[in-house]
């Protein structure tokens, strides 16, 4: 590990509870309501865990620290030790809104001893998803976007299409994303695209209809 890495971690470390509980040391970290969010997507993915057939506790730690790396600075966040198969590409380590999921995960090892695949690949790609995610990818990406907290337009409503069939919400939600990157003049990543060509064509579908009527709801 080179000296501006190791001083990157050492850096974000000396300002956490030395002795503190892993609860502790997140809250360190991120803002009293991103950590409010976090704990909700912890409690969502738990919940949501039997559904997609992946351990509670598992799920519960991803959730927890999904956004762990998100109160960063983009350049304290590019200089992160990012495990091996995680590093950021070109266009995360140039947008701040996106660092944060590949700091994250850089995060979840560095200080919360996380080496678990599943979990650091849930924490990774629970921004722009990826191809043919996994149980594990899918439960964060919902869990962050249905989390009872969580409030942008249509919310309510992709909440309510999540009880029908959680993996359509996050078709829908991953949709909404793209379709708001779009709006805002920026291209969204393409790993968003790969992730909808590589689902099951009904899915996508379904999912397309949930977008439709959140957006027939919010007047988009
Ligand atoms: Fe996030
Ligand atoms: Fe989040």
């Amino acid at each position: 590990m080179s000296k501006v890495i190791k001083n990157a971690v050492a850096k974000i470390i000396e300002t956490l509870p030395a002795e503190g509980s892993r609860e502790e040391k997140l809250a360190a970290l991120l803002t009293e309501e991103r950590y409010a969010h976090s704990v909700s997507t912890a409690e969502e993915a738990a919940r949501l865990a039997p559904y997609y057939e992946v351990d509670e506790e598992k799920a519960f730690t991803a959730g927890l620290l999904h956004d762990c790396g998100k109160d960063l600075s983009q350049e304290d966040a590019k200089a992160l030790p990012f495990p091996p198969g995680f590093e950021p590409d070109a266009e995360e380590l140039a947008n701040k809104a996106l660092i944060h999921a590949p700091a994250g995960a850089a995060l979840a090892a560095e200080v919360f001893d996380v080496n678990d695949p599943e979990i650091l690949s849930a924490v990774r790609y629970h921004i722009t998803g990826r191809s043919d995610p996994a149980s594990m990818d899918f439960v964060v990406m919902a869990a962050d976007c249905i989390e009872p907290t969580r409030e942008f337009p249509g919310a309510e409503k992709l909440r309510e299409l999540a009880t029908v069939d959680p993996d359509a919400a996050v078709v829908a939600w991953v949709l909404l994303k793209v379709e708001s990157a779009a709006r805002d003049g920026r291209k969204p990543h393409g790993r968003s695209g790969e992730m909808l060509a590589s689902l099951p064509v009904p899915l996508v579908a379904l999912g397309r209809r949930y977008y439709k009527e959140i957006l027939s709801e919010t007047g988009g």
